[in-house]
């Protein structure tokens, strides 16, 4: 078996760019490193404000070169990518000078707190002419990937309704963070991912929102944690999120329908991630209960997915499918349920 085969998306063209990360913190040890040692890849120097986060993950994952200043990875000719993976706080800053300085950025979700600050870097990055991807890892989870997958085949038909529930019990069981005191996190840090993925799976926009959320007795998060948003498209589709993160029992799941006019899909992932499966029904193939098999995880496996689909459209001169200007519409939908929450009231987008 080549490296290719063992990887679940195909290699680019051209992918020895050299990546200067942004961010030595819980998310680029547990996945982006991983990922990028998995497939490969070039990861020149790693930066955090904490040295001695930086120094660590370094010497962890054997990359030769650590700063505590964003800017030492800008003013090196041998990095082109910055992946960018710190909080809200600081990031529309490393994207101007980044993109001034001619490299193209990787930027975890969610891509900005607020709609204007996404503007304003896609603005720079296509002033600078780089490509700006948000890394929207979710579309690159194989499970997801593969519901996106059978909805383009047409098997199911016209679809008209998108169903998902999450329910993980994260608040329960944590302290203080610097996360616990955010409005809405829940919805900023976690359904962003499903907002996303409605919009992903129907390659459409809702048109209307409605949310309404409630707080636990007792619960540490400053965030409502348990949220019910319903979305209107124009086409007719409507679309379902449920997302409970204070359930006191430990058997974190989530599951996903889609119906359409010649079929129905089932998903249910366990704990952790854990035994994804996907079983589907449609007119063509009467009484058959179909169960596409699935291979890799969402950690590592969706994190070079994104990184390969920026060089794919870096090699390629196209915008990412994944861009931050296709973000945008994400971001004005999440903006939507926020403020669906805060004024109790459908939101017309
Ligand atoms: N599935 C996912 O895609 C996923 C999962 C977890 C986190 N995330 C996202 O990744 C981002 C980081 O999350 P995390 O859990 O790794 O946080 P974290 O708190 O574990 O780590 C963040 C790191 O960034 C550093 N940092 C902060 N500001 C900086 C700056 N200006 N320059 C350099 N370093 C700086 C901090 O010192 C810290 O080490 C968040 O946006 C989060 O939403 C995504």
């Amino acid at each position: 078996m080549t490296e290719n085969e063992q990887l679940l998306y195909k290699r680019p063209v051209k992918w020895d760019y050299g990546i200067g990360i942004v961010g030595a913190g819980g998310i680029v040890n547990g996945a982006h490193l991983p990922a990028y040692r998995k497939a490969g890849l070039n990861v020149a120097a790693i930066c955090d404000i904490n040295d001695e986060a930086a120094e660590q993950t370094a010497g962890r994952w054997g990359v030769t070169d650590h700063y505590s200043d964003f800017r030492a990875l800008l003013e090196r000719d041998d990095i082109q990518i910055i992946d960018i993976a710190i909080p809200n706080e600081g990031r529309i800053d490393i994207v101007k000078q980044a993109v001034a300085a001619g490299k193209h950025i990787l930027i975890q979700k969610p891509f900005a707190h607020r709609y204007e600050q996404a503007v304003e870097m896609v603005q720079a990055a296509k002033k600078a002419g780089v490509r700006l991807a948000v890394n929207q890892n979710a579309r690159f989870a194989p499970f997801y990937a593969m519901v996106k997958r059978i909805i383009d085949s047409g098997e199911l038909g016209e679809i008209y309704l998108l169903t998902h529930e999450m329910r993980i019990n994260q608040d329960a069981n944590m302290g203080e963070t610097w996360f616990s005191k955010i409005p809405h996190f829940l919805i900023i840090d976690y359904e962003i991912h499903h907002i996303d993925l409605m919009r992903y799976w129907s390659g459409q926009t809702p048109v209307k929102v409605y949310a309404s959320v409630t707080k636990m007795a007792g619960q540490n998060f400053e965030s409502e944690m348990t949220a019910l948003t319903t979305m209107e498209f124009a086409s007719g589709l409507r679309a379902s999120l449920i997302a409970v993160d204070t359930q006191q029992a430990d058997d974190n799941f989530f599951r996903f329908t889609v119906e359409g006019s010649k079929g129905s899909l089932y998903g249910h992932i366990g704990n952790n991630y854990s035994s994804p499966s996907i079983e589907y029904t449609t007119k063509d193939h009467p009484g058959e209960r179909i169960r596409p098999a699935m291979e890799g995880s969402w950690f590592p496996d969706a994190f070079y997915g994104t990184m390969f689909e920026l060089m794919n459209s870096i090699n390629e001169q196209r915008e990412a499918s994944i861009s931050g200007e296709d973000n945008i519409h994400t971001l004005r939908l999440l903006h939507g349920v926020i403020e669906s929450i805060e004024t109790q009231s459908l939101v017309y987008l």
